[in-house]
C-alpha cells in the first residue's frame, strides 16, 4: 500500500484533468517542438491554473512523484554543514526546499517564475528569500550558494530550464559549491538539450563533474513512456572557478 491518493479532500478528477493538461502538452512539446514563447506560456498557464492543488497532485495516484526526496536524500548525505546557503531553482511549491528543510538544513532561498507557485512556496515558512523571474532573471549576482539545487524543473521541454542557464547559476555558486540537479533521465537524451554547453565548461576547468547517478522511481510511469521504471538522473557538478 503506498500513500498516494490519501488526501481526503483531494478531488480525483482534479488529477486526471492536470495529466491531460499537463502531461500532454508535455508530451506533445518534447515529441513535435514548438515555438519557445508559446509553449513557455501554456505551461505557465497550467501550472497557474493547477497552483493551489500542485502539491496534492504530485502526491496523488496521477503522479506519484517523489524525485524532490530522492534528491533531497542524496544532498543530505553530501553536505555534513546544514547551515549551507542552498537556492532551490524552479522551486514551485517548494518541495525540494521542504524536504531540505525537514532534513534540518537552515538556510533555504527558493525561485522560480510563476508568482502562483512562489505563494505556496511562501506560505510554507521557511524560505529565506524568494524570487521571481524565467531562468535567472531577478536572483541575486553574487556568488552567495553553497548549493543550488533542482528537482524536476530541467530539460522538462525547451521553455524549462536547459543547460544555457549553468553559466549563470555556476557564478552564483561559492568556488568549491555545488549544482545539483535531478531530472528524469530520459530527458537528458532530448535533442534542445545541449551538453556543448557543459563540455566546454568542463574543458576549461570552470566546473567538475562529482558524479551522475541513476535512481529508478522518479514518478508514476506513464502511458506513454518507454522507461518502465521511470528513471532519475543526478547531475552533480562542483564549481572550481
Ligand atoms: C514540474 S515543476 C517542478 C517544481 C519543483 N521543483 C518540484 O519539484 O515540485 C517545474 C517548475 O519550473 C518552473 N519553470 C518553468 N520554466 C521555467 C523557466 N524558464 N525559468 C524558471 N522556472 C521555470 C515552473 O514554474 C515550475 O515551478
Amino acid at each position: 500500500m503506498n500513500n498516494f491518493s490519501k488526501m481526503p479532500d483531494f478531488d480525483e478528477s482534479i488529477g486526471k484533468q492536470w495529466h491531460e493538461d499537463f502531461q500532454g502538452l508535455m508530451h506533445k512539446a518534447r515529441e513535435n517542438g514548438c515555438g519557445v514563447d508559446d509553449e513557455f506560456g501554456a505551461q505557465q498557464e497550467i501550472y497557474t491554473k493547477y497552483a493551489e492543488n500542485y502539491d496534492n497532485l504530485m502526491n496523488s495516484e496521477v503522479e506519484q512523484y517523489v524525485g524532490f526526496n530522492i534528491l533531497a536524500n542524496a544532498i543530505n548525505e553530501h553536505f555534513a554543514d546544514k547551515s549551507f546557503r542552498i537556492l532551490d531553482f524552479g522551486c514551485g511549491t517548494g518541495l525540494l526546499g521542504e524536504a531540505l528543510h525537514n532534513r534540518n538544513f537552515q538556510n533555504i532561498d527558493g525561485s522560480d517564475c510563476n508568482s502562483g507557485l512562489l505563494k505556496s512556496a511562501g506560505e510554507k515558512g521557511f524560505f529565506k528569500n524568494l524570487y521571481c523571474g524565467r531562468g535567472t532573471a531577478n536572483l541575486p549576482t553574487e556568488r552567495i550558494y553553497d548549493i543550488i539545487c533542482s528537482s524536476g524543473t530541467f530539460f522538462l521541454s525547451r521553455s524549462h530550464p536547459c543547460t544555457e542557464v549553468f553559466p549563470d547559476l555556476i557564478k552564483l555558486i561559492k568556488r568549491g559549491g555545488s549544482l545539483i540537479i535531478l531530472t528524469k533521465k530520459s530527458y537528458l537524451d532530448k535533442d534542445y538539450v545541449d551538453w556543448g554547453i557543459v563540455k566546454e565548461m568542463l574543458r576549461k576547468n570552470i566546473i567538475e563533474e562529482v558524479e551522475r547517478v541513476y535512481i529508478p522511481g522518479y514518478r508514476k510511469v506513464f502511458e506513454f513512456e518507454k522507461d518502465r521504471l521511470s528513471m532519475a538522473a543526478i547531475l552533480h557538478y562542483r564549481v572550481l572557478q
